[in-house]
């Protein structure tokens, strides 16, 4: 019996890292990934890139997992500039839904290398498939490489992230996690014509074997 299947939905984000840490993810996704494609070991090499609020971190640690990296701009790591410092068999990666959240407003040690800062969706692309191009190098063969990104909506413009992105290895799943406990949930619709986005998706790649 597989451990998850192509929706996931968690009602709670659970105990693993900061909660109140803007744009963090349900330490659920990770946990659930690492348990799907590793059933009877960890990997031997778990690197989170965009790692934020530490989500990945307390995950793995519950896991038993102690030699993992999570590398992220907050805590010294720059995806544009620095590399990936070793390769992996598993790899995470949660990035800004380009500017959604705008950290600007609540932090004002805002670099102008985060990607949550860009105002250009073009050069916000073309920076994520740099960064992803360099996460799947950094992938072992057999590696795989989860990335969980969501489309976005501005000024009335559809933005679809997923669609746009560059896609390296071979695509072996394609999650849909509904997005729980949301603003919009209360939000009172005009246009009732409108369809209000409740979902991310999260796309699993596999790095060939040669
Ligand atoms: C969606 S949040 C990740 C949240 C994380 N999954 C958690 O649960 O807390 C995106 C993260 O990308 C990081 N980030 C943005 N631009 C970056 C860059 N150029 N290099 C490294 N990290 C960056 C931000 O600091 C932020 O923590």
């Amino acid at each position: 019996m597989p451990k998850i299947n192509s929706v996931l939905s968690y009602v709670d984000r659970g105990p693993w890292g900061k909660s109140g840490y803007r744009g963090n993810c349900s330490g659920y996704v990770i946990k659930d990934l690492i348990e799907n494609y590793f059933p009877n070991s960890s990997p031997k090499q778990f690197i989170e890139v965009f790692s934020g609020g530490g989500t990945g971190e307390d995950v793995a640690k519950s896991l038993g997992i102690n030699n993992s990296v999570h590398l992220d701009l907050i805590n010294g790591w720059n995806a544009l500039t620095d590399e990936i410092p070793l390769q992996a068999d598993f790899i995470f990666s949660h990035p800004p839904y380009w500017n959604i959240i705008n950290y600007q407003a609540v932090r004002e040690d805002i670099n102008k290398d985060d990607l949550s800062s860009f105002d250009s969706y073009e050069n916000f692309i073309k920076s994520l498939n740099l960064i992803n191009k360099k996460i799947y190098d950094a992938l072992l063969p057999g590696g795989i490489y989860a990335m969980l990104i969501g489309d976005v909506r501005k000024k009335g413009q559809y933005y679809s992230l997923q669609k746009d992105l560059d896609w390296y290895g071979n695509l072996i799943a394609h999650l849909i996690k509904i997005q729980n406990n949301t603003k919009m949930e209360n939000f009172q619709y005009t246009n009732m014509n409108f369809i209000p986005i409740l979902h991310e998706h999260i796309l699993v790649f596999k790095k060939p074997i040669p």
